[in-house]
């Protein structure tokens, strides 16, 4: 795996790869991998020859309030993780390299941005669709790969990609989940032992909301409180947002119907965890 840090070194090995005739594969990370991450090699080597990952801490996405500081960084253990799983290049930026000096433009998302994950981190996707839109540009990928795990996220860079016209095809990728069914996320390292034990509530109340939804239940009211008796239980947790929504629109529905989504995020301890499942799936055997 060829590590670069600047932007002439990744040019240059993807002209390179490029010249081969490599099809062109691109996971962009924060780092902190963990299996989730490296499922989304595994897409890109699939249908690519040449795997590009990104590690870079963003911070436009992080708040003032958010752990930029303290965001887990892993680089030595990425870094071998990601050549063993098979990526080709490996970009690992500076923030000078990133954002070399006064940033006068950015990609701003409409209000739908404003809802769920955007309420409680004001900012936060246009950050990530800034450094997401300045990636695609540096690495012209010719898929790149973003996990279903941040929901929200991935439904603001389908848009961006349809709206922007930018030449890419997106795959997204399933949830990978611990075997307790805790989705698997690099802030899960911010738990203790019996918060990481309380985690496990947010898996159960979807599996429950699935269930209920797979046996008849479609009033969206109906299955939050089935999804919110799993949660309340636990002095440790609380929800921040438990809802049913419309693919794509990310809007609330009445009555669910399948190929929606039951987005949840809670707060365990200090530690914020997102999780979601589409309805009409089953949702994964839990212990
Ligand atoms: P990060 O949180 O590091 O996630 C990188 C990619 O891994 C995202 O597409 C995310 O959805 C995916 N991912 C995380 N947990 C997963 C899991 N359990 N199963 C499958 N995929 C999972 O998301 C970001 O970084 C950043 O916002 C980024 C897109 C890199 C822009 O800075």
């Amino acid at each position: 795996m060829h590590v670069v840090r600047s932007v002439l070194e990744l040019r240059a090995a993807i002209a390179a790869a490029r010249a081969g005739g490599a099809r062109v594969g691109f996971v962009p990370t924060m780092g902190a991998l963990h299996a989730g991450h490296l499922s989304l090699i595994d897409r890109a080597r699939a249908v690519c020859d040449c795997v590009v990952l990104s590690i870079f801490v963003n911070p436009m996405q992080f708040a003032p309030t958010d752990d930029l500081a303290t965001y887990p960084r892993t680089e030595a253990q990425d870094l071998e993780l990601a050549a063993a799983r098979g990526a080709t290049i490996a970009f690992v930026p500076s923030v000078a390299v990133m954002f070399p000096g006064p940033r006068v433009v950015a990609v701003v998302p409409e209000s739908i941005a404003d809802r769920w994950e955007g309420a409680v981190r004001p900012g936060h996707f246009a950050g990530v669709l800034t450094v997401v839109a300045k990636l695609f540009n540096l690495v012209q990928p010719d898929v790149a790969v973003f996990g279903q795990k941040d929901l929200q996220q991935v439904t603001l860079i389908s848009a961006m990609v349809r709206d922007l016209d930018f030449p890419v095809q997106l795959d997204i990728a399933p949830i990978v989940r611990e075997p307790d069914g805790l989705a698997m996320s690099s802030r899960n390292r911010y738990l203790n032992a019996g918060n990481r034990a309380v985690a496990c509530a947010l898996s159960r109340s979807l599996a429950a909301i699935s269930q209920a939804y797979l046996d008849g239940v479609t009033d969206a009211a109906a299955l939050r409180v089935i999804g919110e008796s799993a949660l309340t239980a636990h002095v440790a947790l609380s929800i921040d947002y438990l809802d049913v929504v419309r693919a794509a629109s990310l809007e609330s529905v009445a009555v669910a119907s399948h190929g929606d989504y039951v987005m949840l995020a809670a707060r365990v301890g200090t530690t914020r965890l997102l999780d979601n499942h589409r309805l009409g799936d089953p949702f994964p055997a839990l212990p």
